[in-house]
């Protein structure tokens, strides 16, 4: 694929949950391949942190329905396993749902999961790659793209190509950007405080590289209603969403902060300073009291943006 397959999202710009490599990876790094990449975990962590940020991703869904209330068609654009897809299928139980992935080991696991609900009879899947290799994406009533836009090197010609796509009065709602996520107090009893801003400043260090390195990768800056304008859409709104999980968390929340944690420590090794890393082998060692596998005060306090544009009749 010659893309970052980062699993998640991510921070700062609201990537969030297990964006890049980190512990869904077998071997190594690498952006491109695919062929080392443990799609099982991938998809295991997207779909947990979809069940984490259900909350979040029901308002986007209700908002989404102003402009979008009865969809025929919704497509997926970068589902990955579909984890939100299926949400979507539940926001909008009588719309035909499409997944649409590069990847069809993720997609396997969507046409799985849709069979095992019973939903195979409306949710299907499709093999596309932005920004050129859409025709499986149907021609839909709603289009949504999760953090995937930014795994695109063309960002801008990826939307126009995708607007093409989109029927005649259709909608598109792009995910992108927010707040960085925060799962611990300033001060944790251990370390410098602060830690959570020095990994924030990290993840975007880590994000710049991730860009550049995509194939065709294009220096874009990220105004997204522009970008939105640019493919001949009209732009309508801009929301963010928060996902406020306080203490305690329950266990699916606590395993996805320390995925999150697990591949931070696994990608900023060369980032972070010899004390903070201290700080996280603490924190990531199950045996040690201060541990996120133990200790009370975890949380999750994030928001996402999203973007609504639509194609007029
Ligand atoms: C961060 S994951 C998000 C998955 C899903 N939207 C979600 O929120 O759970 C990014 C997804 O974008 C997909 N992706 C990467 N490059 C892509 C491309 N060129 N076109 C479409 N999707 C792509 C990846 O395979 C991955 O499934």
């Amino acid at each position: 694929m010659g893309h970052d397959h980062g699993n998640g999202q991510g921070q700062g710009q609201g990537y969030g949950a297990g964006h890049g490599h980190g512990a869904a990876h077998r071997h190594g790094h690498g952006h491109g391949h695919g062929g080392d990449m443990d799609w099982a975990a991938m998809g295991a962590m997207l779909e947990r942190y979809a069940r984490v940020a259900a909350p979040l991703y029901g308002q986007v869904a209700d908002w989404l329905k102003r402009w979008a209330p009865a969809p025929g068609v919704v497509a997926d654009v970068g589902s990955g396993p579909g984890a939100v897809s299926f949400l979507l299928a539940e926001a909008f139980p009588k719309a035909r749902i499409v997944a649409a992935d590069p990847e069809d080991a993720l997609l396997e696991q969507a046409r799985e999961r849709a069979e095992r609900e019973g939903l195979a009879d409306r949710f299907g899947t499709a093999r596309a790659a932005l920004p050129d290799d859409i025709d499986g994406v149907p021609a839909a009533d709603l289009l949504w793209l999760c953090k995937s836009l930014h795994h695109v090197g063309d960002q801008a010609g990826a939307l126009t190509a995708l607007a093409g796509r989109l029927a005649p009065g259709g909608t598109m709602a792009l995910l992108e950007g927010g707040l960085g996520s925060r799962y611990l107090p300033r001060d944790i009893g251990i370390g410098r405080p602060g830690l959570l801003s020095r990994l924030e400043a990290a993840d975007e260090e880590w994000f710049t590289g991730m860009r550049t390195s995509l194939d065709g990768s294009k220096d874009t800056p990220e105004d997204w209603p522009a970008l939105l304008a640019g493919a001949g859409l009209r732009y309508t709104a801009t929301r963010s969403f928060l996902l406020d999980l306080p203490a305690p968390l329950s266990e699916d929340a606590r395993a996805h902060v320390v995925q999150e944690f697990t591949r931070r420590r696994e990608m900023h090794a060369d980032r972070l300073a010899p004390d903070d890393l201290t700080t996280l082998d603490r924190l990531l060692d199950e045996q040690d009291p201060q541990s996120l596998h133990r200790r009370a005060d975890l949380f999750v306090l994030t928001a996402q943006t999203v973007h609504v544009a639509v194609k007029d009749a």
